[in-house]
């Protein structure tokens, strides 16, 4: 399964990708609002400079030919960039349209297995259903993903599930119990998914023992030193 990071914080993704699990990285203007002082440009460029994996940058257009354009200027900034395009009428068409041209794309703003079924027909490369907003209204937000995935390997769709809006480290776990192929994550997530209380405790044991036996090993040296 792989991991992408959701974030446009430089920060973040260069430490997940000095952890050596770092497959490519999502975008939205949701969080590139939360970095200061470069253009999106510049940001998606930094981030292709870090990882080799996939890169989603988002369209705000809402019609077709605004899509078009603002896709064709983002696949132009790097090879591993893909155009992140949200469902609807337009955006299928924009999908469609962008993938005569060979430039990659991810529907975002899933919800539906039926979208997800669309927006492979359209031709996208991923597909973005929002597990954790569908949870934020009381519903099960991972079926979207088992039935997307089945649907995909049932009928052989090029188009990968990439699992998004994850809020913890179980829509992980279940996720790739789902089959998802891709999960995108905050950077808290991935923390999260590294810690757990009896690994931490242990680390501090084995380190508090390790001392001890060291020490214990230093004064028997001494004593027969002076023996
Ligand atoms: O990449 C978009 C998606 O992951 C959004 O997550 O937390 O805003 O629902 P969230």
């Amino acid at each position: 399964m792989k991991l992408f990071l959701d974030t446009a914080d430089i920060e973040e993704i260069r430490t997940v990708h000095r952890w050596g699990v770092l497959d490519g990285v999502t975008t939205n203007p949701t969080l590139f609002g939360k970095t200061k002082g470069m253009t999106y440009d510049e940001v998606l460029q930094e981030i292709c400079g870090i990882t080799s994996g996939p890169v989603s940058a988002e369209v705000v257009a809402e019609d077709v030919e605004g899509m078009l354009t603002e896709g064709r200027h983002f696949a132009k900034l790097a090879d591993n960039i893909v155009v992140k395009v949200p469902m609807s009428e337009t955006g299928l068409e924009a999908i469609s349209r962008l993938k005569a041209e060979g430039i990659r794309t991810n529907c975002t703003l899933v919800f539906t297995a039926n979208q997800g079924l669309l927006a492979a027909k359209a031709g996208a490369s991923l597909l973005s259903p929002f597990v954790g907003r569908v949870d934020d209204i009381n519903e099960e937000g991972m079926t979207v993903v088992r039935e997307l995935a089945e649907i995909i390997r049932f009928y052989e769709y090029d188009s990968e599930v990439l699992t998004a809006s994850v809020r913890h480290p179980r829509h992980i776990t279940e996720a790739a119990l789902a089959g998802s192929h891709i999960a995108t994550l905050p950077f808290k997530v991935f923390q999260q998914m590294v810690h757990h209380p009896l690994t931490d405790k242990g680390i501090v044991q084995f380190k508090r023992d390790w001392e001890a036996a060291r020490a214990a090993a230093d004064e028997r040296a001494k004593a027969s030193a002076r023996a």
